[in-house]
């Protein structure tokens, strides 16, 4: 029995994929020691803010939201609030947070969420506020605990941290350096939660998937991992993000050519379509670079699903550059583009950078690209046409639909629907107001 047992839990997250997986682990450790969740932040005994810091956006957000529930600890003065993840373990953030939040009971990093339980139950007994920050990972990074929402697809790390350095990231600063899982035990839990959970997708994470396994004892590669996973027996799809062109090498893409398990979908952020601003952001490679994976990729599997991210109105960024960038996105017509207004991080030497964009400017540049990409996306429906997919089934709403690696729906009229949950291949037959209608046919 300890002073937490039976009592609520709410956990708040933001941000990245990463930071949604370890808000599952979180509400694993808090479910082991025996509290129950509830999806009400006011009312919680316990409210985690798993915080992120990439854009200014992000931490207003937070900083808002926790400064408004602080009435409600006035009501449960045994409420206690707890605020984790990247926002702390920033040097230089825009809040002073250990004085700006003496009502919040436990601040701590990135490094040691997995072990919120500890601090708990030291709050339990001393009633003092808990600041602990470490700049580096101390043992394992994994509690072994962890809840999952989403009973489809499954998140795995297998990478922390990264070694990147784009001028423009805080990511490094806050995640410290790249450390790979090894290899056994993201295959044991990749087979156990495929085998005995019934996941269909396992999304690997991490910074940059690309590096993975250039820091074990046991060197190994991404290409490697993915064929190793590919072993593991079941009806499942392996996706993974985030990739780093510079890291993206050939025999990646002949994996996941050959492989059918590895989904046929890829995040490959470009950032800019201008060589001048990509030097700037220190990405190591230029659109050529890029352009000639895009091409490698498209003629490997000519019907893969792309995504990218961009950051508009990087410092120096003139009108030519951000046509470039418009140019790129008519040429790759990704599936799904992320655009970003850039956000200065301080500390990082692009927030040194002269020649700011000034908001207005930034603002006007990614309506324009988001303009065009919705543009380019609904054009992109025609490639659809004829075409077969090999989807996952679900029923919507009564109705059976297909959804594609990219995540794209086929509705699939008069099939007569049994189970739903496996892979089948599905012929496009119809577009109507850029909605995709097909038949089935099984595996
Ligand atoms: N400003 C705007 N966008 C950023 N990203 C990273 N740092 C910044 C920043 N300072 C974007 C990049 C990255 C995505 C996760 O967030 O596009 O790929
Ligand atoms: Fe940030 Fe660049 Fe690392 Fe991505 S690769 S996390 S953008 S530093």
């Amino acid at each position: 029995m300890n002073s937490y047992e039976g009592k609520s839990f709410n956990v708040i997250t933001y941000g990245c994929q990463m930071n949604v997986h370890e808000s599952e682990k979180i509400r694993g450790i808090l479910a082991s020691l025996g509290m129950l969740e509830i999806d009400d932040a006011e009312k919680a005994d316990v409210v985690v803010f798993n915080t992120c810091c990439i854009r200014e956006g992000a931490e207003d957000r937070a900083y808002n939201n926790i400064m408004a529930l602080r009435n409600s600890k006035k009501l449960n003065p045994n409420k206690v609030l707890v605020m984790c993840g990247c926002m702390p373990q920033q040097k230089n953030g825009k809040y002073n947070l250990k004085e700006k939040l003496p009502f919040v009971d436990i601040i701590i990093g990135t490094y040691n969420i997995n072990q919120l339980a500890q601090y708990l139950l030291m709050f339990a007994v001393k009633h003092k506020q808990i600041i602990e920050i470490v700049n580096r990972a101390t043992g394992n990074m994994d509690s072994g605990y962890c809840i999952r929402d989403d009973k489809i697809n499954a998140y795995v790390n297998i990478i922390y941290g990264c070694n990147k350095f784009c001028t423009y990231c805080i990511v490094p600063y806050v995640r410290g350096r790249e450390i790979s899982r090894p290899m056994a035990d993201i295959y044991n839990e990749v087979k156990n939660l495929v085998q005995n959970e019934g996941y269909k997708y396992i999304t690997l994470l991490g910074q940059n998937v690309n590096s993975y396994g250039k820091d074990l004892k046991e060197q190994t590669t991404f290409a490697e991992l993915l064929t190793e996973l590919c072993q593991i027996e079941g009806d499942f799809k392996i996706k993974f993000m985030t990739s780093h062109p510079m890291d993206f090498g050939d025999d990646l893409i002949k994996v996941m050519k050959k492989e059918n398990k590895v989904a046929k979908a890829l995040h490959l952020p470009v950032q800019s379509g201008s060589s001048r601003i990509l030097a700037k952001m220190n990405r190591h490679y230029d659109i050529k670079h890029y352009m000639s994976i895009i091409k490698k990729v498209k003629h490997a599997i000519p019907n893969i699903s792309l995504s990218t991210d961009i950051i508009v109105g990087f410092p120096g960024e003139t009108e030519k550059d951000f046509n470039k960038t418009l140019k790129l996105l008519k040429k790759v017509k990704y599936d799904q583009v992320f655009a970003f207004m850039y956000s200065k991080r301080t500390g990082t030497p692009a927030a040194e950078f002269e020649e700011q964009i000034d908001e207005k400017e930034k603002n006007l540049r990614v309506n324009k690209l988001l303009r065009l990409q919705k543009i380019i996306q609904k054009e992109q429906t025609k490639k659809f046409f004829k075409k077969t997919f090999d989807c996952l089934i679900q029923q919507i709403n009564g109705v059976a639909v297909g959804i594609t690696d990219g995540g794209k729906e086929i509705y699939i009229p008069n099939y007569k629907f049994v189970n739903q949950n496996y892979f089948a291949k599905v012929k496009v037959e119809e577009i109507r107001n850029h909605k995709l209608s097909g038949v089935i046919n099984e595996r």
